[in-house]
């Protein structure tokens, strides 16, 4: 099958297509013929292989790449199924978030971390899916708790995380605020934010106040001023942050698990799982995408031909929604 190939870490050429043996499906095993991949920083980190301080944390950041195929959202269909797989068969459409292996032809899944692809998604959109949606359904429903008639504000809110981040706060019947760039002001008013804030033009910690969350998917702020825009016992959950070669963002996340020891104030540092817990959230989300409360926002389209463009893109960290990868 083709795949892309990562020998060593660095920039996005040093993604090479070639040819890997096509997997088969073991016990519990269900292998799924890819139609489309989403590019997500989770790969260009992996792929980089920084910052450096998560190659200490993270089994696939060693000193070599600890897995050759990156690539973590899937949408495609079910191609060939191992012993013992009940839930799916042959032909089934499916999207999953996996570990590594999505930038590639086929992958192994394990028949519990597979979700039944929603009906009113294609192949395109369901890829754009997997990370960042279940990254912003446990943000907003497992660390800030998101009831209806609350406010929350979405910094970033007009990247892969955060267009689901504002999509999925209107959904819980929350009043979402969004903060992003000037030029798509629009678009995260058109995905449902009731307010928008031009991080360009003001810095939101000096104007907005009173929230009961702040979903910190930019993570620009310093978390001492993160602190004021919130309500007293309002949620600081800190999603990600600008990336360093050492050390950016996990800095950011320790200072803001410290403020919330100092403060009391309650704090949050998202980790989205990735197995049998993102296939559940799949389940989950699915309706509200086939009743249409929840659109994901696909900014660009490449090629299998061009992922390594596709990366180059995202790693710039501006892409209005998700960029998708048509695997051919
Ligand atoms: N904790 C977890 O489990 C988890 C899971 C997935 C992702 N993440 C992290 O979440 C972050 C976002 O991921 P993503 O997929 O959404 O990335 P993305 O698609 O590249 O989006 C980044 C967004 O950040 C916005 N942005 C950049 N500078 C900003 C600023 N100063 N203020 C406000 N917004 C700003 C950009 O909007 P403009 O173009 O409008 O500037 C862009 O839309 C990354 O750090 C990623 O590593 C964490």
């Amino acid at each position: 099958m083709k795949a892309y190939l990562l020998d060593s870490f660095g920039p996005p050429e040093n993604l090479r297509l070639g040819e890997a043996e096509k997997p088969s499906p073991g016990p519990g095993e269900v292998l799924v013929r890819v139609r489309a991949t989403s590019i997500n920083p989770y790969d260009w980190h992996h792929m980089r292989g920084e910052p450096v301080i998560a190659r200490f944390m993270d089994k696939g950041l060693g000193h070599r790449p600890g897995h050759p195929i990156l690539g973590c959202d899937v949408a495609g269909e079910v191609e060939a199924v191992g012993p013992g797989v009940t839930r799916f068969r042959s032909g089934d459409p499916v999207y999953a978030l996996v570990p590594h292996g999505a930038f590639a032809q086929y992958v192994l899944v394990a028949e519990e971390h597979l979700a039944a692809k929603p009906q009113s998604l294609t192949f395109e959109q369901a890829a754009a899916v997997p990370m960042a949606a279940v990254t912003a359904l446990v943000a907003l429903r497992d660390d800030a708790r998101t009831a209806a008639g609350q406010r929350i504000l979405v910094n970033g809110a007009s990247g892969g995380v955060g267009t689901f981040a504002v999509q999925l706060g209107r959904a819980f019947g929350a009043e979402v605020t969004g903060v992003c760039s000037g030029r798509n002001v629009e678009l995260v008013r058109s995905i449902g934010a009731a307010h928008v804030i031009d991080y360009t033009a003001q810095a939101f910690t000096r104007t907005a106040r009173g929230f009961d969350a702040l979903i910190d998917v930019a993570g620009s702020p310093s978390v001492w001023a993160a602190r004021r825009v919130l309500r007293p016992g309002g949620g600081y959950i800190v999603v990600g942050g600008d990336a360093g070669r050492w050390v950016r963002p996990v800095d950011h996340m320790i200072g803001a698990a410290l403020m919330g020891k100092l403060s009391r104030q309650p704090v949050a540092v998202t980790a989205v799982r990735i197995g049998a817990a993102s296939a559940r959230d799949l389940t989950e989300l699915t309706p509200l995408f086939d009743s249409g409360a929840v659109t994901p926002v696909v900014a660009r389209r490449y090629p299998f031909t061009e992922l390594p463009d596709a990366v180059r893109f995202v790693e710039q960290g501006h892409a209005p929604g998700k960029v998708v990868v048509i695997v051919e």
